[in-house]
Order: structure tokens, then sequence, then C-alpha cells
């Protein structure tokens, strides 16, 4: 404001005493500072310094190349300048019909001059063309050379001006500032001395502000796209992490909508997130387990977090057990914002734990069992013998007895049999390790079994792979898994389909694997998860132990056994085995 007054209040006539202490500076007098404006006195301090010639100006100009190159840099500070330029021009030719507009750059550089043609002819005695340097070591004081000495928008009005040369001329200057406050480019208007309206300066001022504010909005803009970016990065990187675990995860906004849902948390509840996204987490149905939501939306309700909760989840198919733990989310105000639940499936181990108790259980009973196998077992050897003896002996009189006889037998035989397998899995033998080839031990063992599968109009195959390592096992008691495994699917099947050997090496994994494969009827879902549990059996004359035993083996021997099934297409039996195993 202090500005627009001096060029209001700055009468020509005071331009002749300007002079007066203009010519008593350049012939070397010593001049009263306190009779000129403040700046107008320290600039011509400054260019006397530099050594700047009042009668003759030193042109520095770029080249046409480097010209071209720094117009590329401004040319956002050029596009936007253009509608104010037109503004400035009109006002300026209601009160004068000579007037220069010059953008220089941020080291006084002209970039462009705009006027009119009047002007141009004007021009001829003064270096305003593009490419010239407008600094005042070169020029002295002046709108642009100024402008970027003291950082303010300021007017040199005539006799002011350290060169001759500018003297006729009233020269308006106002910077552009970047972000940080450094000038970016300079706006000036140049007008004959005298002609100087109390717009010029508000104009040019206003035209710099302009663009400023235009160009920190366009900064603005392309920092919120380049946050958007980032954001985007970031929610895909969230997404692969999050979908890489083995732990479902789930996140609710704080309206209890799902707003992610990962891979595992698909499989927890065999659902799609596509399906669940954006819908209330409330939307799953009773059978998928209430508790499991409600912990989820009663972490937002209620702001708190649970920890190590254990649930019983149901999803379509089996009965799942899961650790809950919630977290809240809270925006930059510390409000709620939503929840994330992580879910940990440990169905495996509960099952496992039921295993070992299971196992724990009958450990106890066997010390039992085989006492008391031991006793029963000695009376029914001799049961059996004489059995037999009377068989051969009444059977030549009495063919009725004989049958009777051999009846008795073969129950004692089962029954011998039942205490064999009882003990076995009561009082397993350890294995008697060996290396071997899995193949060579399969190919030997479908030879024997394949003439009882064709008894029963049964196919066997074997698919295995080629180059399998040999593999450290307990023969005896693997192929005793197989015969198990080979029955089961036998009896499943009704006199007619196939079953398969097969084997496959997983190297990452360290294990080799050997499916027994059915097209039998399949395992009810109720009954996949009973697998394994002695005693269960759904067959007349099954003792339920045939998977018992196996599971046991397959422990001892490090490895696990895998069931998949599906009701009218058959079941397939995966037994995986550590290749490398040091016992
Ligand atoms: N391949 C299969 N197809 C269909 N059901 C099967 C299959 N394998 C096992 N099962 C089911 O699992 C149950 C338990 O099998 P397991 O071998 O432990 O006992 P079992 O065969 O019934 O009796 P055991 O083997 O002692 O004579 C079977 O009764 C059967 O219902
Ligand atoms: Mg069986």
């Amino acid at each position: 404001m202090i500005v627009i007054d001096r060029i209001i209040s700055v009468p020509h006539l005071n331009q002749s005493r300007l002079y007066i202490r203009w010519k008593k500076l350049i012939s070397g007098q010593p001049i009263d500072g306190e009779k000129l404006f403040s700046e107008t006195y320290s600039a011509w301090q400054r260019c006397a310094a530099c050594g700047v010639n009042p009668f003759k100006l030193q042109i520095k100009c770029l080249s046409e190349e480097e010209l071209q190159y720094r117009k590329s840099r401004m040319r956002e500070i050029l596009n936007l300048l253009q509608s104010h330029i037109e503004t400035i021009k009109r006002t300026l030719s209601t009160h004068s019909n000579v007037y220069f507009i010059a953008v220089a750059d941020q080291e006084g550089y002209i970039m462009e001059v705009y006027s009119d043609r009047a002007s141009e002819n004007t021009v001829c005695n003064l270096p305003l063309y593009p490419g010239v340097c407008f600094d005042e070591k070169y020029i002295g004081n002046n709108g642009i050379g100024s402008v970027l000495a003291i950082g303010k928008p300021l007017a040199v009005i005539g006799a002011e001006h350290y060169s001759k040369l500018f003297h006729k001329w009233t020269s308006v200057g106002a910077p552009i500032l970047g972000d940080d406050g450094k000038i970016l480019a300079v706006i000036k208007v140049n007008i004959p001395c005298g002609l100087e309206s109390p717009y010029t300066f508000s104009l040019t001022v206003a035209a710099a502000k302009a663009v400023e504010a235009a160009l920190k909005q366009t900064q603005m803009e392309r920092q919120l796209q380049e946050f958007k970016k980032i954001l985007r990065q970031l929610m895909q990187q969230r997404d692969i992490i999050f979908n890489a675990i083995s732990q479902g995860v789930v996140i609710l906004n704080k309206e209890g909508t799902v707003t992610f849902f990962n891979k595992a948390a698909e499989r927890i509840w065999n659902l799609q997130a596509s399906e669940i996204g954006g819908e209330n987490f409330n939307c799953l149905d009773e059978s998928r387990c209430r508790r499991l939501e409600l912990l989820l939306l009663r972490t937002i309700r209620e702001a708190k977090p649970f920890t190590n909760i254990e649930c019983k989840c149901k999803n379509d198919q089996h009965d799942k057990f899961l650790l809950v733990n919630t977290s809240l989310l809270r925006d930059e105000n510390d409000a709620v914002a939503g929840a994330i639940g992580i879910y940990t499936d440990v169905t495996e181990l509960r099952r496992q734990e039921a295993r070992i108790r299971e196992q724990e259980k009958l450990a106890v009973v066997g010390q039992m069992a085989a006492g008391m196998a031991h006793e029963i077992r000695n009376p029914l050897a001799s049961v059996r013998g004489f059995a037999q003896l009377m068989s051969e002996k009444i059977g030549q009189i009495n063919s009725t007895f004989k049958e009777y006889m051999e009846i008795m037998i073969q129950e004692i035989d089962q029954a011998d049999s039942f205490i064999n397998n009882f003990l076995q899995l009561a009082r397993p033998k350890p294995p008697a390790m060996q290396q071997c080839s899995l193949n060579e031990l399969i190919t030997s063992f479908a030879r024997i079994f394949e003439s009882q599968a064709f008894l029963r109009g049964v196919k066997l195959k074997t698919d295995l792979q080629e180059d399998l390592p040999p593999i450290i096992i307990d023969r005896d008691q693997i192929k005793q898994v197989l015969l198990n495994l080979c029955q089961n699917a036998l009896q499943a099947m009704d006199l007619r389909g196939t079953i398969i050997l097969a084997t496959s090496h997983h190297k990452e994994e360290k294990e080799i694997c050997l499916s027994v494969i059915d097209d039998g009827p399949g395992i009810s879902p109720e009954n996949l998860d009973k697998l394994g549990t002695p005693f269960f059996t759904t067959k007349d004359k099954g003792t339920g132990l045939g998977l018992s035993i196996s599971y046991t083996i397959v422990d001892r021997h490090r490895g696990r056994i895998e069931v998949d099934s599906k009701l009218g297409e058959g079941t397939r039996f995966s037994i995986y085995l550590p290749v490398d195993q040091q016992f």
C-alpha cells in the first residue's frame, strides 16, 4: 500500500529535484539519503557498488536455445498469466497508448514482452526483448531487477532509475512467489513517466497474486493425485499381505459394513469377498456362527478389543474352531473408525489334541488290555486247538458237527485278530526304519492286492511318479496302512469301480505323497470329522480300528494323513511322509 501511495503522491514535478540528486550521485558527490525514498536510495547504492554505467547499458543476453529452454520451464506461469495480461493491457490502453509488459524468470531474464503497435515503434532505444537480463547489476534499478533484489512489489519512477535511458519511464514490478516463498518469476509494466494510473500497480500485483494462487491450486491438485496414487499402492500392498497370511482378516467401518475380507476369511466362511463386501457383517446367517460376528461388531459398539476368544463356527461343510482377536481402528481424532478381526483356524490343532487325548486314553486301556489279552489269548489258543482236533475227529462221523466246529474256529480267529489289532493300537511297536523305494513297495503290494480287488469286481491301477527319492520307513507298517486304506476303499465300493495308488514328490515341502483314490460312495461331512477315532465304524462287521492304526503308524513316521471326499464321487486318502528324515 505504501508503494501505491507513492505512485499517486509523487508528483511529476518532483522529477526535476530527483534528477538533480541523481546527477550529484553519478558525479560522485555525496547526497542526502533522507530526501529520497529509502528504496531508491538503497537501490542507487547497490547500483553504484556494482559499477553500473548510468549512461550505457550492459546487455547480457541468453542464446536462443537457452531462452527456449527457460521458457519451456516457465510455460505454466506464462499460460496462467495470459488472461491477466489482457486485462492489464485493456486498462493501460485507456490512458496511454504506449506501454510494455514483460515477464522475467527468477534470474531476471525476460521471457516474454507484450505491447501494442505504437509501443513497439517507441521501444527501439530500450533493450526490451526476450533473452535480455534485467538484473540490477547490468541495467540498474528497474521493475524486474529491484523486485528480485528486495523480493517485494515496487515502482521505479522516472529519474529514480539509476540508468539515464529509463528516466522517461515508470516501471512497476511484482514477484510471483512459489510455495517456499522463493521468487519464480517477475511481472513488470513499463509506462511513460507521468502517465501512471493508480490502477497500474494494483493490477500488476493482483496478476502476480492470482498466478500464485493458481499455481498453488495446481500444486495441491498434483499432490492430491500423488496421495491418491500412494493410497492405491498402499491398499494394493495391504491386500497382497493380508491375502498371503493364513489367518482370516475382516475389516469393518464404524457402521459395521465389511470393507475388507481376505482370502483366508473366504475359506473360513466359504464365502467370496465380493458377496460380503459392502454388506453389514450382521448379514451372515445364523448357521455361520453369530458369536464371531457379534464379537467384531461389539468391538465397535463397546469400543473395546477382544483377545484370544475361541469360537466354534460352521461354514457350509464343517465345524471350525477359530481363535478370534479384534482391535479397534481409530481416526486422526482418536474416534472409533471401525474394527479389524483376525481369525486363526485352530480346527486341525483341536483335532490333533483330541487324537492325542484318545491315544492317552488308549495307552491306559492298552496296559490293561495287554494283560487281559494275554490271559484271553492263551485259553483261546487251547480252545481253538481242541476245536480243530474235534473238527477233524468228529467231522469224519458227523458233518453237521464239523460245520459247527469250523464256525467256532472262524469266530475264535476273528476274536484273535481283534485282540491283535487292539494290542497294536494300544501298544504300537516302534517302527523298524530302513531306506526303501516307495514305488517298489507299492508295486509289490499292488501285485498281491490286485487279485483281492479283482474278486470284488474292482480294478486296481497305479500312477507312480518316476525318480522318487528313497525314503526311510518301516516297510511292514506302511504296507499295513496301505492295506487298511485299500480294504476300506474296496469295502466301500459296490462291486465295481477303480482304486488308484499314486505317488508324487513335493520337493519344496520335502515330502512324498502316497494317495489311495477310489470312486466309491464318498464319506459324509459328519463322518469325515470322526475318521481315525478308535471304534468308529459304519460297517456291521467292522472294528473301527483300521484308520486309527493307520493314523498312529503315520504319526510315528512324522507324517500325516489328509482326506478329501465328496459324496457320490469318491474318496482320496493322502499320506504325506517326510523325505531326508533322520531317526
Ligand atoms: N474309502 C472309503 N470310502 C468310504 N468310507 C470309508 C472309506 N474309508 C473309510 N471309510 C469309513 O470310515 C470308517 C472307519 O474306517 P476304519 O478302517 O477305521 O474302520 P472299519 O473299516 O469300519 O473297520 P476295520 O478297518 O477295523 O475293519 C468306515 O467304517 C467307513 O465308514
Ligand atoms: Mg477298515
